[in-house]
């Protein structure tokens, strides 16, 4: 094998370090951090608290900015815990999983209650404006759970109309969904995403790095060669070799490496998504296969519980080969 050159540069760091500021601001470390909550501390909500969850709310998009949704945050306490015993003397076994909650709705100590028009077109636009909601609550050390089971409760028992009564939702809206929020008393795990849901067509890569592995893209901090990309870069010109006899007039340019860096950092699962020849294929396999141990990627906990661990995750290298 004759030692030739290899030119990463630019190349390299689309991939790698497009990954990581992806992961290095405060929304994603906040739509990475939230979870759906279900057991809230005994601790009442700052009414200020609230306020900015109704702003964020109402920012989100809607078609020609019709705002055709309506808001009800309820801090009283005794209309959720009335509407419980209504919903406990009618269905004694349903208290949404959780009996010993203080209400139905998870034990929350307020509820956002979002009403839409009843000819259900405007569920989309009530729908975005609830995510707002629950990210700015997140962003805010509250936790939050959406829920429509108790909905199907409230808008067909009759015992449950006091409550209705109280939200004044316009004739014809509906409500559509409530929002547990408090501070909470649980730190669930990341539930399970699944990444082949997301194709991408044409492009870098027109195949996702592939699903069978059942991968889930739900982590907070990207995986890292040792010392990050710039010594990564510098790791694969000290070890690549072009195969014997390859010269320029051969195919150059990117072997896009797909693998997987697992939680003690060792690489498995490795493959080539996109190479201009074969024999480069061969050469960025072998050297990815003698990389030293990665940094494996960390799952974030959002408070109380903090700190992260170590997660699997799939890694896309570009390595680009270009020969003078
Ligand atoms: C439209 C909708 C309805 C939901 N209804 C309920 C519900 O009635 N009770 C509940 O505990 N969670 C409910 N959830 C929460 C989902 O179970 C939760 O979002 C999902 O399991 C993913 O978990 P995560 O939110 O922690 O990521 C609902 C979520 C959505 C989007």
């Amino acid at each position: 094998m004759k030692r030739l050159f290899l030119c990463l540069m630019a190349m390299l760091g689309v991939l790698s370090l497009a990954a990581q500021s992806e992961f290095d601001n405060e929304v994603m470390q906040t739509i990475m951090a939230r979870r759906s909550i279900r057991k809230y501390l005994d601790k009442p909500v700052e009414h200020s608290k609230l306020e900015t969850i109704a702003k964020a709310g109402i920012n989100a998009p809607s078609a020609r900015n019709w705002q055709y949704w309506a808001v009800r945050i309820i801090e009283d306490q005794k209309l959720l815990t009335d509407v419980t015993e209504a919903c406990k003397a009618t269905m004694p076994d349903w208290m949404n999983g959780d009996s010993s909650a203080k209400n139905m709705f998870r034990g929350a100590p307020a509820l956002i209650c979002v009403g839409a028009p009843k000819d259900g077109g405007f569920d989309l636009d009530a729908g975005l404006m609830g995510q707002n909601m629950m990210l700015a609550a997140q962003s805010l050390g509250l936790g939050t759970c959406i829920q429509t089971g108790p909905v199907r409760f409230l808008l067909t028992n009759e015992k449950a109309k006091f409550f209705l009564d109280r939200l004044e939702l316009p004739d014809d809206y509906k409500l559509l969904y409530v929002i547990a929020v408090g501070y909470p008393d649980e730190t669930p795990d990341a539930k399970p995403r699944d990444a082949s849901k997301v194709k991408f067509i044409g492009g870098e890569i027109s195949k996702e790095a592939s699903d069978d592995d059942g991968l889930f893209i739900d982590y907070f901090e990207n995986a890292q060669f040792p010392g990050g990309d710039e010594a990564c870069m510098k790791w694969l010109q000290e070890h690549i070799k072009y195969p014997e006899g390859y010269t320029s007039n051969q195919p150059q340019g990117k072997v896009v490496v797909s693998f997987i860096v697992e939680k003690d950092g060792s690489l498995d699962g490795i493959k080539v998504m996109k190479s201009p020849n074969p024999l480069l294929s061969e050469e960025a396999i072998r050297v990815v296969k003698e990389m030293p141990k990665w940094k494996p990627a960390r799952q974030y906990f959002p408070p109380p519980r903090q700190g992260s661990e170590a997660v699997r995750s799939r890694f896309l290298l570009p390595v680009i080969f270009k020969q003078p």
